[in-house]
């Protein structure tokens, strides 16, 4: 969407995958504090998303949205205010239809510019717009209205369609919002998250600058996966250009999980400013290949072995769009450098030695190995 948004894919917290339901004001205030003294702010993570939950089941006498005063007594305007002072964005959840999909609220179906100017006047930054309980016509018509109300008050705000990919958003998303989800829901396991990242996958040339394609949010530190599963979680999303929104409790983050999200060289990858989606270029059984362009001619390669045995992964510089005589030197984005760890700050390793046609690693079950190749002239 032509809004001025989403030059790179968006990166943030949402409430949903961690909390469900049971959010309030001074969750959203903590997260925001742990956002910045985590550090993750200064990363990249600037959206604090609130998700379903948020409003009363009625609106007001004039039809307006608000607060659930049992949980947002202060209101969403001075939670907004809240997290700007610390220099982050604030976005919220709406649905295009009569109720959200928890059905403890209302949704924006028919109240769109009423809605969209009361989230401009609190200061909200970002809108999910979910899909649940609607009058049964097209998304493309309901979502569209929900943009041009958006567009009306002049104020950017990112707009995430949450249409779970029925039709297609792939396909007409990019005139209508800043995002679209191309899957149901994720849940905490291995097998949701690798089918969300096949099914995105198929979409990854409708992705660039101004439209992401979202295989829904992060579930890295909720606890369903091993910590190798998650890498190849944050790896998969960081190259499909997938919206980096976390989704645990960040106050209570463990090392790993703060690892896995605070790898600024995987960050910049997803952040890169060429803005393409990588793709599988190859699959051998359970063995895979991921590749796609970076600015500065080089190429990301994830390579990611889904079976149950040790295996040799390669990946053939045809398979991965290199020119057959070009060497390259290759950066592993995971594994860490003794020698900085050792000076107390963790940086990934640039391998000695230099790539012709191929690089092959051996990789263990459900682990990946991810370089950024350059060409050395
Ligand atoms: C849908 C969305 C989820 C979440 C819930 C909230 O299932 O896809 O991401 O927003 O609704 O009820």
């Amino acid at each position: 969407l032509a809004n001025g948004l989403a030059v790179t894919p968006p990166m943030g917290w949402n409430s949903w995958n961690h909390f469900n339901c049971f959010i309030n004001e001074t969750i959203i205030r903590e997260t925001a504090d742990a956002l910045v003294s985590t550090g993750l702010a200064k990363l990249g993570y600037r959206y604090v998303n609130i998700d379903d939950c948020w409003a009363e089941y009625n609106r007001d006498a004039k039809g307006y949205l608000v607060a659930r005063k049992s949980t947002f007594p202060s209101g969403i305007k001075a939670l907004a205010d809240y997290v700007h002072n610390k220099g982050l964005k604030l976005g919220i959840y709406s649905d295009a239809g009569y109720q959200t999909c928890s059905k403890t609220m209302p949704g924006s179906l028919g109240h769109e510019e009423q809605d969209a100017y009361t989230f401009a006047s609190w200061g909200i930054d970002y809108l999910k717009y979910d899909n649940c309980n609607n009058d049964g016509s097209k998304p493309t018509v309901r979502y569209p209205k929900m943009t041009r109300a958006l567009m009306k008050t002049g104020r950017p705000i990112f707009f995430s369609l949450c249409e779970w990919g029925d039709m297609h958003p792939a396909l007409w998303g990019a005139s209508v919002g800043n995002s679209w989800r191309t899957t149901n829901d994720i849940t905490d396991n291995w097998e949701s998250m690798v089918s969300r990242a096949d099914q995105n996958e198929v979409y990854a040339e409708y992705a660039r600058p101004g439209g992401w394609n979202d295989p829904d949010m992060l579930e890295v530190g909720n606890g369903g996966m091993t910590k190798d599963e998650y890498i190849i979680h944050f790896s998969i999303w960081a190259i499909s250009k997938a919206p980096l929104l976390i989704g645990c409790d960040l106050r209570n983050m463990t090392k790993d999980t703060m690892e896995i999200l605070g790898n600024e060289e995987v960050i910049a990858v997803n952040q890169d400013p060429l803005g393409v989606q990588a793709k599988k270029v190859r699959m051998e059984g359970s063995l895979e290949i991921w590749a796609g362009p970076l600015s500065g001619y080089r190429t990301v390669v994830l390579l990611v072995n889904r079976g149950s045995t040790r295996e040799a992964i390669t990946a053939n510089w045809d398979d991965i769009g290199i020119p057959l005589d070009t060497v390259v030197e290759a950066r592993d984005l995971w594994e860490p450098n003794f020698v900085c760890i050792f000076i107390g700050f963790l940086q990934h390793e640039t391998l000695h030695e230099q790539f012709k046609q191929k690089l092959t690693a051996t990789i263990d079950p459900h682990v990946c190995k991810m370089y950024v190749l350059k060409p050395i002239d």
